[in-house]
């Protein structure tokens, strides 16, 4: 059993990408697994199939009262053994209204705690606020997708400096899994700069696969399904299908 956050602050780095092909991955391969879909965009909820506008618990309401957490709150999938823990706009709310709960930055793992998967990963906010502070204390792991452009190493120090602290207080079991490039060009020399630069940081932590830049990717979610639904035989799907096996070997 793992709870793993997919994080950085900056959007469309392929967070939401990188959690629904992982998750759809494992799943296809026995685990049960769980998304946490804590974004307020909601795009791990659309992404996997559901309608956002058809909810009838999101985390909102599991966050606000983590004693309402029920099984009705976990929607299942279109994929077997995939569940999700939904979001939708209302999402948005909760960075207010925790705020007067005690142990706010607690809640996410309360939640978590009465639930049972082999492996959940947390969908976070392009933010470093209060959700995002709840994926870090309620995670045991943490791994960043950076996007393969000129401005993929700024705030990553903002970011760790982040999983610092909340690993010096709230959660001193958080660990950081990995950095997956996404989006590669292996064609322009800025992805390859990136590339080393990211090396040069974070040596073995960075993982060994790169996933390309592909239309097939973006398609998916339009469609409310993983890449491996929508098209196996994709560049995407090759890469993903790595990342989730170089991801469970990190987790051994
Ligand atoms: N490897 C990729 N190749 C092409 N498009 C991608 C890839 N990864 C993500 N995308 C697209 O880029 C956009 C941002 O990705 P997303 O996963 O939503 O990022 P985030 O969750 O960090 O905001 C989305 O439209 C997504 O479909
Ligand atoms: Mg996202």
């Amino acid at each position: 059993m793992a709870t793993i956050a997919v994080l950085n602050q900056k959007g469309g780095v392929g967070k939401t990408t990188t959690v629904i092909n992982t998750a759809a991955y494992f799943a296809k391969k026995g685990k049960r697994v769980l998304v946490v879909d804590s974004d307020p965009q909601g795009n791990a909820t659309s992404g996997i199939g559901l309608d956002k506008r058809q909810l009838a618990h999101t985390l909102y309401d599991a966050l606000v009262d983590p004693s309402t957490v029920s099984s009705n709150m976990v929607v299942p999938s279109a994929v077997e053994r995939l569940d999700v823990l939904p979001a939708n706009e209302m999402l948005a709310a909760a960075e207010v209204d925790l705020v007067q709960i005690l142990e706010r930055e607690k809640q996410l793992r309360r939640v978590l705690a009465s639930t049972q998967y082999d492996i959940t990963l947390i969908d976070c906010p392009p933010s470093l606020g209060l959700l995002t502070i709840n994926a870090l204390t309620a995670a045991d792991y943490v791994v960043i997708p950076v996007q393969a452009e000129y401005y993929a190493l700024e705030g990553l120090g903002q970011l760790l400096d982040i999983v610092q602290r909340v690993r010096g207080g709230l959660n001193p079991n958080l660990e950081l899994l990995g950095v997956v490039i996404t989006m590669h060009d292996k064609r322009t020399m800025l992805s390859s700069q990136v590339k080393h630069e990211l090396e040069k940081h974070f040596g073995d932590k960075l993982f060994k696969t790169m996933v390309p830049r592909n239309i097939r990717l973006a398609e998916a979610p339009s469609f409310g399904v993983s890449i491996f639904e929508h098209d196996k035989w994709s560049k995407g799907a090759r890469a993903y299908k790595m990342v989730a096996e170089e991801l469970m070997r990190r987790l051994q």
